[in-house]
């Protein structure tokens, strides 16, 4: 899950990284009081979970409170990325001289935590990284001794921070580390961290990704949840108990076993590649007990999303034999009636196949093409999705 910049900057100021007060504010009333009680200059800020705000025009100065009120004005409401800003952040204005990178982050490739800093803030890193890939410092950190002084500073030097505000960062090194342990996070990550004109280090942004699996011992995290913000077929998957994850193709997939589910959407990728680059449009693991109310569900959550065009069953039926499985497919379709309406791949093996297919072609329905082998069904369902 991933946190507004209010709610990372908030877990950061408790773990001692500095950054500048602020509140957030759902109308220009509230933007114009939130700048009152800070007094000075203001930055409002659009809250939404995308990048680039600044460049969209989510991201403006403001001298007094009426400019503040006249600036959320403009910024509530505005679609950023295909996100829609309900709140913003009325912060204290800092006069930047420079702006910096610093990241921690769950390093999946090498099986490892990283850190990321720069003294090239301001752009986006993932430009820096392609551009300019010597100023982007990465330093592996072992989970098991974390951040002390000594690790901040390695990190500080090979990343090249200026020394008159190296003992600064050092400091917000130490504390973000704390915060992303304390957390359970995947991300923190400080774009800028700016030094402004005092020589005083603070973070003027913030991202934090918490991690899902550790839900169950952060319940402080359920609080930052926001209904609202997640993606519509996702908070439709999750209220079903479904295992879904949208992806940006245009083949549906529902298998039955994460390990299954993943190299189905290897094969489909691979099998794309031959038709008009068609790619999975979502994982979706419906786990061992194929019920026909389960597989309702998931398809459900399939064909209601616009870019799918077809649809890869993939089953191994091994406690929850081929035949029940079958029968649960014919069953799902009967209830979703009208609504499955398009094609759908099944490729069936395992306990029970025979009979499995023998359901599947006497059900005969209009939509179902059935396939014997994985590589074979996700070369048709590709095929079938370019074809739409
Ligand atoms: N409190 C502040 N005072 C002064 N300037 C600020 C403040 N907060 C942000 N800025 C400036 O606005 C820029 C963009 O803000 P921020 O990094 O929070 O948004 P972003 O979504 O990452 O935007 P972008 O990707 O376009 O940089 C910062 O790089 C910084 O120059
Ligand atoms: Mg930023």
């Amino acid at each position: 899950m991933d946190l507004y910049e209010y709610q990372a900057k908030e877990i950061f100021a408790a773990h001692g990284v500095p950054t500048l007060p602020g509140s957030v504010a759902t109308d220009v009333h509230g933007a114009k009081a939130a700048a009152e009680e800070l007094g000075g200059p203001v930055v409002v800020k659009a809250q939404v979970k995308t990048g680039g705000r600044g460049k969209a025009g989510g991201v403006k100065l403001a001298e007094t409170p009426d400019e503040a009120g006249q600036k959320a004005e403009g910024i509530l409401g505005l679609d950023i990325k295909g996100h829609v800003t309900r709140r913003v952040l009325v912060t204290s204005a800092s006069d930047i001289v420079e702006e910096y990178y610093f990241s921690f982050l769950l390093d999946r490739a090498n099986r490892n935590f990283l850190a990321l800093a720069s003294v090239e803030g301001g752009m986006e890193i993932e430009e820096v990284a392609a551009t300019k890939p010597e100023a982007l410092a990465r330093v592996p950190i072992d989970p098991t001794r974390g951040v002390d002084e000594a690790k901040a500073r390695e990190i500080v030097e090979a990343a090249k921070f200026p020394a008159d505000i190296a003992d600064q960062v050092v400091a917000v090194a130490v504390q973000l580390w704390e915060a992303f342990v304390a957390e359970d996070a995947t991300l923190v990550e400080i774009n800028p961290l700016a030094k402004d004109d005092q020589d005083t280090v603070l973070a003027l942004d913030g991202k934090v990704t918490v991690d899902g699996n550790a839900a169950f011992r952060r319940p402080q995290q359920t609080e930052l949840a926001d209904e609202g913000a997640q993606d519509p077929l996702e908070a439709k998957a999750k209220a079903k108990d479904l295992n879904y994850v949208k992806l940006d193709g245009e083949v549906g997939i529902i298998g039955n076993g994460a390990g299954l589910v993943m190299s189905t959407l290897d094969v489909v990728a691979y099998s794309g590649e031959a038709h008009r680059g068609v790619k999975p449009a979502n994982f979706l693991d419906i786990g061992g007990g194929a019920s026909a109310e389960v597989m309702a569900a998931g398809l459900d959550v399939i064909l209601g999303d616009p870019d799918v065009r077809s649809v890869f069953v993939n089953v191994f039926g091994g406690i929850t034999a081929c035949d029940a499985v079958a029968n649960g497919i014919v069953q799902a379709l009967e209830m979703l009636g009208g609504e499955a309406s398009k094609p759908l791949v099944v490729r069936l093996d395992g306990n029970n196949v025979d009979e499995g297919r023998r359901i599947l072609s006497e059900a005969n329905h209009p939509v179902v093409t059935m396939v014997d082998t994985m590589d074979g069904a996700a070369d048709k369902a590709a095929e079938l999705a370019a074809r739409a």
